[in-house]
């Protein structure tokens, strides 16, 4: 007769414990213990405990193991395959996950279309009802035949249909309301949703069945569920983007198959999610002119740069401490290049309150947005608005020097495609030869540029 056991697992970590601590053990986080009871489970006829027994494997020299090409299954939506490393990888699980009402639900419906094309595809929804399904298809013109829909939330429900209808391709949206009856805890809770994830991992890798996997994300922004969760998939994807812009990004947390530089820009359109082509000129459209505070600049997104504006607004304060807002660039960088700025160019900006916004939405994680966003305060303080057809590139170090930047010849190359005319850029990235169209101006540190953009 199965016995009942009440164990606490970590919702951040997984580690598990027969006594409750306010504190993990394992990752020292607070109040994350939560309580699991489980009782053992039935074995069922798919995925259950007992048919994973598997042949013991036999150790092999590195140069004999068998290599067959991955079979890719292409999307249709080049920014997606993109950040998946060139297409769907057969038999991986790649986890999307992201705010609610961003566009994950759209989105994977959007590509079911394409991937119906040359696979069948089954997409199990425990969130909408089929009405609601059909309404998003017809809206986003879905209507392969290789498409089949499930509402399901069933765990051995959904592998027996997985079994059924041999798929190639599953869709499960979400996790978090996938459950199994054997568990006692509720949807969504940590076991449930270990479970499950690694009964559908079992069976991705068995069949050659690749799997979506929706994931809701709590408020602090990482997929709900323990972290063992992300360490369980081949992939781990964030949609993103401000609900009240079109604009979504979609980026590569993890990535088994490819590189996690890679990002996807998307505009949300009446009918789905459209490919947004070239995001440069979408950023840089409505950049004001003859405006003083606002600079652009070049950030490399995996293999391609892409070019945003830095808005920076400096005003004097009359009372007390002086305040820094930031958006879209770190505040500690931020209050980090004021104080360069203060100290090595003499900027008194400990007597003035700081604004500095990226245009977008987009989130500037490289350090060569340092030198624009120095620029940016540095125009705003004097009031001189820099030359509208100028981009700034370069890492500041705190003795104010500039830092040499990765691929700098692209960007180059970008920018004069872009109608920009003028490129500042560290002294160490300078390209050997002359590019004809565009004007460089290779600096050393943050004076000198400064010079060019206020003579
Ligand atoms: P949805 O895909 O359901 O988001 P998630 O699954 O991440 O919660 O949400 C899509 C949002 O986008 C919803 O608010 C409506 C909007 N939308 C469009 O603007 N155009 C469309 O064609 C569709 C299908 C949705
Ligand atoms: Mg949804």
């Amino acid at each position: 007769m199965a016995s009942k056991k009440t164990h606490y697992v970590c919702s951040e970590c997984g580690y598990e414990s027969a006594k409750w601590y306010g504190r993990c053990p394992a990752c020292n986080n607070w109040n994350c213990l939560v309580e699991e009871s489980r009782v053992p489970q039935i074995p069922s006829a798919l995925g259950g405990r007992t048919s994973l027994a598997v042949p013991a494997a036999r150790a092999v020299p590195v140069g004999e193991l068998s290599f067959s090409d991955e079979q890719r299954f292409g999307t249709g939506l080049s920014e997606f395959d993109r950040v998946l490393g060139g297409g769907l990888v057969g038999g991986s699980v790649v986890l999307i996950g992201g705010d609610p009402g961003i566009g994950k639900s759209t989105l994977l419906l959007q590509v079911c279309e394409y991937l119906g094309r040359g696979s069948r595809v089954l997409y199990i929804s425990g969130e909408e009802s089929p009405n609601q399904i059909k309404l998003r298809a017809r809206r986003l013109g879905v209507a392969s035949q290789n498409l089949l829909i499930l509402t399901e939330t069933d765990i051995d429900n959904i592998l027996s249909a997985v079994e059924q209808e041999k798929p190639e391709i599953v869709i499960v949206d979400s996790i978090q309301t996938v459950h199994n009856e054997a568990l006692s805890s509720i949807p969504g809770s940590v076991a449930q949703i270990r479970e499950c994830t690694q009964r559908l991992t079992q069976v991705a890798k068995t069949r050659g069945i690749a799997f979506f996997l929706v994931g809701h994300v709590n408020k602090e922004g990482s997929i709900a569920g323990p972290k063992v969760l992300e360490h369980m998939v081949d992939a781990v994807l964030y949609f993103e983007g401000d609900n009240n812009l079109t604009y979504r990004i979609l980026r590569a947390a993890k990535n088994r198959f490819g590189s996690t530089n890679e990002i996807g820009i998307f505009e949300m359109a009446e009918n789905g999610l459209a490919e947004v082509e070239n995001p440069s000129l979408m950023l840089l459209s409505g950049k004001p002119k003859n405006v003083s505070g606002t600079c652009a600049v070049s950030v490399m997104e995996g293999t391609r740069p892409i070019f945003a504006e830095v808005q920076a607004l400096v005003a004097g304060v009359s009372y007390g401490n002086p305040r820094r807002t930031t958006s879209g660039v770190d505040y500690n960088r931020a209050a980090m290049l004021l104080a360069v700025l203060e100290k090595r160019a003499g900027y008194k900006l400990s007597a003035c309150d700081a604004y500095i916004n990226v245009i977008g939405g987009l989130r500037l994680t490289e350090p060569s947005s340092d030198l624009a966003v120095v620029l940016a305060v540095a125009s705003s303080y004097k009031d001189v608005p820099i030359d509208d057809g100028l981009v700034a590139v370069g890492e500041v170090g705190l003795a104010g020097e500039l830092r040499s930047v990765r691929g700098a010849e692209s960007r180059i190359l970008e920018a004069k495609r872009l109608g920009f005319a003028r490129f500042i850029l560290p002294w160490h990235s300078r390209p050997q030869k002359a590019i004809p169209g565009i004007e460089l101006f290779p600096v050393k540190n943050i004076v000198e540029a400064i010079n060019v953009i206020l003579p």
